[in-house]
C-alpha cells in the first residue's frame, strides 16, 4: 500500500502515504521520545495535538453560514470570500467521487487503458485498488466516455447484501427491447418501449442471462459493478464470475467492469482460472507529482488561488498519492490561507492543514479510543503503533507480528513485538485479535487509528 511504500524510502517526495476516507484521533498530554534506532523523532505539532482540549476560549461570536443560500452573489469583499470558499469546496471537497471530467485530474492512462480493454480487447474488466485511491471516480469519467461513444453504460453500487438475479433484472430493465436480435424496428415490440427484464423468466441463474444478453445487438452494454468487495454472499461472486465465462464464450455484446477494494486481482474474483483469460485486471495506482499539482489546478482555477511549490510539495508527500487526502489536505490548507486573506498557498498552510485533519479524525475517535492512545503505554510504544499501522495498511487491515517485525526493520525481537502488541489487544482496545489457520493476526479495532498514526509519522519525519 502507498503508506507503507512511502514510510519505506523517506527520499520519494513523490511517494506518500495513501489512506482511508476515515477520520480519528488521539489526546496524549506528553510525549516521550521513542527508541532511537527507529529513526522516528518526535513531531513538534504533536505538542498541540495531544494537549488535553483547551477550554474553550470565551466570548467568541456564534457561528454563522458564511454565504447566502440564494445564488444572488453580492459584491464586496466579505462575499468574494465566501464565494471563493465555496468554489473550494466544490473544486477538492473530498467526500465526493468524480463524476464528471472537468474536475477528474490525471489517470490518462489508466482511463486509457480501461478504453482499450473494453474498445480492443473486447474483455471484462476488474478495477482494484485501495479506499480513496480513485477507482469510482475512474469509473464515472469511464462511463461518460463510453456513452459519448454510444455505449449503454449501467452502473450500480454493491451493497453488503447485493442479490444477483434482483441485481441483473434491474440492470435488464435498463436494456431496450429494441435492441434484442429477434425485435424488428418498427415492429409492436419495438414500439411498446419496454426492456429486456421482460424476457427473463422468474427464476434465472448467470447461464439464462448470458443466452438473453447474448442477443443484444445494435449496440454495446457495459455494465459497472462498483464496490465489488462489498459483496458478501459467495454465491454472488461464483454467479458473476460464471455470467463472465457464460458471456465470453457468447462473444456477447455484454461487458462487465467491476471495481473493489483489493491489492489484487485474485482477492476480488477468487481463484477462478476458467475466466482468467476473459478478464484484465487494472491496479490503481498512486497520483505522481504532475497530477497532484493537476487536481491542485482544478481549486486554483475555481477559487483564484496559488499553491506554492512548497506547499504542493508538502501535500503530496502527506497524500502519498490518495486523491483522497490531496484533496483534503488541499482544500484545508486552501481555507487557512482564505481566511488570512492570502491568495497564495505556502508551506505552512499545509502545515496547519495536516494538523487540522489530525485534530479532526482525533476527535471523530470514539471517546475510549482516544483515551486508550492517551494512556502511557501508547506513548511509550508509539514506533511500534505506528509500524503496526504501516504493516496492516492492506486492503483488509490484518498484521501478523512478523509483518511488525519487518516494518521495523528488525530493530526488535520478534517475542517483545508480540509481548508489547499483546498489551494493546484487550478487549475493547486498540487492536482486535485473530486466530484462525493457524496464524495469529492483529488488526485497529478503528481503522482511523491507523490512518492518524500513519499521517503523524509522516509528519514527523517531515519535521525532522
Ligand atoms: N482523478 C481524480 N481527480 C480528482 N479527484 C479525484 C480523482 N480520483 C479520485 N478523486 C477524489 O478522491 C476521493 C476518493 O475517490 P473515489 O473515486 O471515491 O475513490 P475509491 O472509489 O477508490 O474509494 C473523492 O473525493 C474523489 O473526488
Ligand atoms: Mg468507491
Amino acid at each position: 500500500m502507498i503508506w507503507k511504500r512511502w514510510s519505506r524510502s523517506e527520499a520519494v517526495q513523490n511517494e506518500a502515504p495513501a489512506a482511508e476516507p476515515l477520520p480519528e484521533s488521539p489526546i496524549i498530554e506528553s510525549y516521550k521520545d521513542p527508541a532511537p534506532d527507529t529513526g522516528i523523532s518526535r513531531p513538534a505539532f504533536l505538542d498541540n495535538l495531544w494537549r488535553e482540549p483547551a477550554e474553550a476560549p470565551r466570548a467568541q461570536p456564534m457561528p454563522r453560514f458564511s454565504a447566502s443560500a440564494a445564488d444572488d452573489v453580492e459584491t464586496g469583499d466579505g462575499t468574494d470570500l465566501a464565494r471563493r470558499r465555496l468554489a473550494l469546496r466544490d473544486a477538492l471537497g473530498a467526500s465526493q467521487p468524480v463524476i464528471g471530467r472537468e474536475s477528474f485530474a490525471g489517470r490518462h492512462d489508466a482511463l486509457s487503458q480501461l478504453i482499450t480493454a473494453v474498445e480492443q480487447n473486447r474483455v471484462h474488466v476488474v478495477v482494484y485498488g485501495e479506499r480513496g485511491i480513485g477507482k469510482t471516480s475512474l469509473a464515472h469519467v469511464f462511463a461518460e466516455t463510453a456513452r459519448e461513444a454510444r455505449y449503454l453504460v449501467l452502473y450500480s453500487s454493491c451493497g453488503t447484501e447485493a442479490e444477483f438475479s434482483a441485481m441483473f433484472r434491474s440492470f435488464a430493465a435498463k436494456i431496450p427491447r429494441l435492441y434484442h436480435r429477434s425485435v424488428l424496428p418498427n415492429s409492436l415490440e419495438a414500439e411498446r418501449g419496454d426492456n429486456f427484464d421482460a424476457m427473463l423468466p422468474e427464476q434465472f441463474g448467470p447461464r439464462e442471462l448470458a443466452e438473453l444478453f447474448a442477443e443484444v445487438i445494435g449496440t454495446r452494454v457495459i455494465i459497472i459493478l462498483d464496490e465489488y468487495d462489498r459483496v458478501l454472499d459467495p454465491s454472488f461472486r461464483r454467479d458473476v464470475a460464471e455470467l463472465i465465462k457464460n458471456l465470453s464464450d457468447r462473444a456477447a455484446r455484454v461487458q462487465l467492469v467491476l471495481t473493489g477494494v483489493a491489492q489484487n486481482l485474485d482477492e476480488l474474483i477468487g481463484y477462478a482460472p476458467s475466466i482468467r483469460r476473459n478478464i484484465v485486471g487494472l491496479p490503481m495506482r498512486p497520483l505522481n507529482y504532475a497530477e497532484v499539482r493537476e487536481l491542485l489546478g482544478i481549486g486554483e482555477a475555481a477559487a483564484s488561488i496559488r499553491y506554492t511549490d512548497s506547499a504542493a510539495a508538502m501535500i503530496n508527500t502527506m497524500a502519498g498519492g490518495s486523491p483522497y487526502l490531496v484533496r483534503l489536505l488541499a482544500h484545508q490548507a486552501g481555507i487557512v490561507a482564505l481566511d488570512q486573506r492570502r491568495d497564495v498557498v505556502d508551506g505552512e498552510h499545509g502545515r496547519a492543514a495536516v494538523e487540522r485533519v489530525l485534530t479532526d479524525w482525533n476527535t471523530s475517535l470514539p471517546r475510549r479510543v482516544q483515551a486508550s492512545l492517551a494512556r502511557d503505554e501508547a506513548r511509550e510504544h508509539w514506533p511500534l503503533l505506528i509500524a503496526a499501522a504501516r504493516a496492516g495498511s492492506s486492503a483488509d487491515g490484518y498484521f501478523t507480528i512478523d509483518d511488525v517485525f519487518t516494518e521495523l526493520g528488525g530493530a526488535q525481537s520478534q517475542p517483545t513485538i508480540e509481548r508489547d502488541i499483546k498489551q494493546f489487544a484487550g478487549p475493547h482496545d486498540l487492536l482486535e485479535r485473530h486466530e484462525g489457520g493457524g496464524e495469529v493476526r492483529y488488526r485497529f479495532a478503528y481503522p482511523g487509528v491507523s490512518s492518524l498514526l500513519m499521517m503523524s509519522s509522516a509528519m514527523a519525519r517531515l519535521a525532522a
